[in-house]
């Protein structure tokens, strides 16, 4: 587990929790989101388990999702949070990340960080002696598959042995996925072009956990009878918006003719925020396979676990 040095629970990846922990935070999330049907969104759970506890959350990048959820999480879990940006905090104008975790470590009790690289996560991880939290880097998103996998579990899907599609970039979102079926056993499949794959040593370790997971240069070998499909912006956030580039993706656009190439019940993720007729067309990121919005919503109830795990009361 990354930073385990100092005693904090740090999520920079979904295997610093571990399968079994991932399982723990997914039911935790399916029963204090039953339990809380009907309150205000606002409302705290009635065991307000972070009650006294404040999250500190710095944004390097912008976020609706990732700050809104985390955010409404620590409320509703009984803390508080606060917000920190690159262009208002001593971090802008250059002050170390370390000095800045260490900071951060005596006044507030988390620290959830959305950045750039992921060496800079990995260096606040190894200064903080609170736990540290990717909101997202240009590495990986673990977050956000937590809410993934607990939005096709909510509908109906056995994780084990289910076949994943990810159609276009190797992105941070992919590199996340493929953590998480090496973790909860389930296959990917990955049509993406030339030049774009995914890092290796993500798939070289959720093979060696028995996953299986396929790289295809064609859409078609991707889609072809997949229990759920996924894919993402063609352009992540610090990435240059290069004309060569969506040209390439084209051919891996998700469309109903290649929905259609699916199981008859498939699913249909994007993490948001999407560009229709981009990577997705509307007729599918807006029809009746797609979860989106409860992927949206299930990102809140997935902050809660995580929170709860890097606290210490979950997993
Ligand atoms: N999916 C996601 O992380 O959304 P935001 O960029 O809005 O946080
Ligand atoms: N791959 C996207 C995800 C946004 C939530 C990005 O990094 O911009």
């Amino acid at each position: 587990m990354s930073g385990a040095a100092k005693g904090a629970r740090h999520f920079l990846n979904l295997s610093d929790a571990g399968g079994d922990a991932l399982a723990a935070m997914i039911g935790d999330a399916i029963d204090r989101k039953g339990a809380r049907q009907g309150l205000p969104k606002g409302a705290v759970d009635r065991d307000a388990p972070l009650a006294g506890r404040t999250l500190a959350m710095i944004f390097e990048k912008n976020s609706t999702r990732t700050r809104v959820s985390f955010d409404m999480a620590i409320r509703q879990l009984g803390g508080t949070s606060l917000i920190l940006d690159g262009g208002t905090s001593q971090l802008g104008r250059g002050e170390t990340v370390a000095d800045t975790a260490r900071v951060l470590s005596r006044m507030c009790d988390a620290i959830m960080i959305r950045t750039d690289d992921h060496a800079k996560i990995e260096e606040m991880a190894r200064h903080a002696t609170v736990p540290v939290i990717n909101g997202l880097t240009d590495l990986s998103h673990p977050c956000q598959i937590v809410a993934d996998l607990l939005t096709v579990i909510e509908h109906g899907l056995a994780l084990p042995g289910s076949q994943w599609a990810w159609l276009g970039d190797g992105n941070n979102v992919l590199h996340s996925i493929i953590e998480a079926a090496g973790l909860m056993k389930f296959d990917v499949r990955i049509g993406c072009p030339e030049g774009y794959d995914p890092d290796p040593a993500f798939i070289a370790e959720a093979e060696k956990a028995g996953a299986r997971i396929t790289l295809s240069r064609d859409a078609a070998t991707a889609a072809s009878g997949a229990d759920v499909v996924v894919t993402d912006t063609w352009i992540s956030m610090g990435q240059s918006h290069a004309e060569e580039k969506l040209a390439a993706m084209m051919p891996y656009q998700v469309t109903e003719a290649l929905m259609a190439l699916a199981k008859p019940d498939a699913k249909f993720l994007h993490c948001l925020p999407a560009h229709r007729e981009e990577e997705v067309v509307s007729a599918v990121i807006d029809g009746p396979q797609s979860l989106i919005w409860d992927e949206a919503e299930n990102r809140l109830h997935a902050q809660k676990s995580v929170l709860l795990w890097a606290f210490g009361l979950l997993g």
